[in-house]
């Protein structure tokens, strides 16, 4: 048999299907041996699959069953043996976060247009979204947040007067075991004729215990709220004099008696800083935040923090709550939509990045799993039909995140595309190496923010040099970077010792962090006896030349239409955004200092 990941979505889905069961029993037709279920609902989200004569028996919970029968088409799809015993993910959540605004646009979207907003209210197509839940479902994505985390007018009414459109929306996903969370506004109860938001005050707990009833008599498995506050002009509870812990416990108390978890994002910061003042630096800053609050927050609340402490660059270190924070129930944040890495234009695979991650701070320091989700109205749901992948391998490392990426990549591009073993080998590489590939030509050696203000694409090394955002590479002709040892800002001191003591280290540094934590002279010295300016130099040169590289095998997979088209397309604009990084960065750092290319390539003057 041959399944196809995306092209499956093509065949409708009966609008009868009721449950996970049902939606089994529909995907089980795929498969042309008989497929028996078995109901065990001790397994919960967990299956078990066995051969049975000639075709299979899958036992599971209610959500298993339908988890079981997609591992069992993708094991016969890609020719791998059965799962072996009880199948369990290992994160309990598995949530993408939409952030789709109410007017239809995406923040951060690359992908078109809302697949469920439009004019200021839901407006989809139910056959569509059916898809979508059957596509989650694939992958084992569980939970799936409505709206953008900055919640703009009238997003705040899905908790309100839009209660039973959501209902309505959370009827269509239910049968794939997909359950809806709501990005919610910290300040909605002065809106809604209340003179305070205040956490403390005991009419606002109140209002939000009754907006949490009257939100579960509509939707009654809903997967709870995620709040953004305090954050990049978002509410929150500082206004009040109130800490986070003292915020999010009261919304996680309106949550508790119906199951519902709290999500609070770490994407805490100053955005008004001084650029002068060199004594705030903004990746210390969640740190500072959450560290005093360790062991505060409810059982309920779940602590979402982004992968990096500054905001989903090319190149971060872990944020150093995950190696802090000992009490505190963690989620971890990654973002599929390719605000900085390429913008479903660029290829960037991202398995490698989950999987440097989830080593570095251990699996089980979070217990929740969420990204920023890539997709959108095009037809074919990503913009570029390679960003499927991102979806597809988050999916299934939610799951495992033990996943080998070069398996995950590899079990995408056999499901996705008809290709010898060869033309699959190939894609498999591509996109195995094409986060370096970006890395290498945009912002190799760890120095962040070297990109266009606001858009977020193309190079503009001094586009956030002078603005508030915290965001500084202050080079000037001798040196480039922040000292974050404990001799500058002492961010790296935020590590636990053996690890504060690598980062703080120029010798010890990682190498692709090395801009990150240390301010250094051109002349520096590299390990393998480069200077610092000669390195920047050969990494623009060589990522820009190895994208080059990546056109040439892309044309050689001859992928059917019009997937082909759409991939060569882009990567001509991958081409130009390459060269443009190379050149614009080549030429900022000589101009500051000087030096000469020693292999005499072209920098312009
Ligand atoms: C980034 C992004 C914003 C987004 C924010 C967040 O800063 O550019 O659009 O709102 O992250 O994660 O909340």
């Amino acid at each position: 048999m041959r399944y196809a990941w995306l092209p499956m979505l093509k065949k409708p889905v009966p609008d009868t299907l009721q449950r996970p069961l049902d939606a089994a029993k529909f995907e089980a037709r795929q498969i042309a041996d008989p497929v028996c279920f078995a109901l065990e609902p001790a397994l919960g989200e967990g299956y078990r699959i066995e051969k049975a004569g000639d075709g299979y028996t899958v036992a599971g919970g209610e959500t298993g069953v339908l988890y079981g029968a997609y591992a069992l088409i993708r094991a016969l799809s890609c020719g791998e043996a059965l799962p072996e015993g009880v199948q369990r993910p290992y994160y309990p959540l598995r949530m993408i976060n939409c952030w789709d605004n109410m007017d239809g646009s995406i923040e951060r979207g690359y992908a078109g247009r809302s697949l469920w907003f439009e004019g200021d209210a839901f407006h989809y197509d139910p056959a569509r979204i059916r898809q979508l839940g059957r596509m989650l479902a694939s992958v084992g994505i569980n939970v799936l947040c409505v709206n953008n985390v900055n919640v703009h007018w009238p997003a705040q009414q899905l908790i309100g007067d839009l209660l039973p459109d959501l209902a309505a929306f959370a009827g269509i996903l239910r049968p794939f075991g997909v359950r809806l969370m709501v990005s919610v506004d910290f300040s909605m109860p002065l809106q809604c004729g209340l003179d305070t938001a205040d956490p403390l005050d005991s009419r606002v707990q109140a209002w939000w215990k009754q907006r949490a009833d009257a939100v579960y008599a509509a939707v009654p498995d809903l997967a709870g709220f995620l709040v953004k506050a305090d954050s990049e002009h978002r509410p929150g509870p500082n206004a009040y004099g109130r800490d986070h812990a003292q915020g999010a416990n009261m919304l996680a108390r309106a949550l508790a008696p119906h199951g519902g978890a709290l999500v609070w994002r770490a994407f805490v910061y100053n955005c008004l800083q001084d650029w002068r003042d060199h004594s705030v630096d903004r990746p210390c800053a969640a740190y500072e935040t959450y560290m005093p609050l360790d062991g505060s927050f409810d059982d309920n609340v779940i602590l979402q923090i982004k992968n990096g402490p500054y905001d989903f660059q090319v190149r971060e270190p872990e944020s150093p709550l995950f190696f802090g924070l000992r009490h505190t129930p963690m989620g971890l944040e990654f973002q599929l939509a390719q605000e900085y890495t390429g913008q479903q234009i660029d290829l960037y695979a991202m398995p490698p990045l989950w999987r440097e991650v989830t080593d570095a701070i251990g699996k089980d320091t979070v217990r929740a799993i969420a990204a920023v989700s890539n997709l959108g109205r095009d037809e074919n749901w990503f913009g570029h039909p390679f960003a499927a992948l991102n979806l597809f391998a988050f999916g299934l490392f939610a799951w495992d995140p033990d996943g080998d990426p070069a398996a995950l990549i590899r079990c995408w591009a056999r499901m996705t595309y008809a290709l010898t073993a060869d033309q699959e080998a190939a894609l498999t590489d591509l996109l195995l190496g094409s986060r370096a590939v970006y890395e290498r030509y945009t912002a190799p050696l760890g120095l962040c923010w070297m990109v266009r203000p606001d858009k977020h694409y193309g190079p503009s090394p001094y586009g956030y040099e002078f603005q508030a955002w915290g965001t500084y590479n202050r080079a000037d002709r001798d040196a480039v970077g922040v000292d974050r040892s404990g001799r500058g800002t002492g961010y790296a001191c935020q590590y636990p010792p053996e690890l504060a003591e690598r980062y703080a280290d120029p010798e010890k540094c990682p190498e692709n962090l090395l801009l990150f934590f240390h301010r250094l002279p051109y002349g520096f010295v590299m390990r393998d006896g480069r200077t610092l300016i000669q390195r920047i130099y050969d990494d623009h040169f060589e990522g820009a030349q190895q994208a080059e590289a990546m056109a040439r095998t892309l044309e050689a997979l001859e992928l059917p239409e019009p997937d082909r088209s759409e991939a060569a397309r882009r990567m001509e604009k991958q081409l130009i955004n390459a060269r443009e990084w190379r050149d614009v960065i080549n030429t900022f750092f000589h101009r500051f200092s000087g030096a000469a290319d020693e292999k005499g390539r072209v920098i312009y003057p």
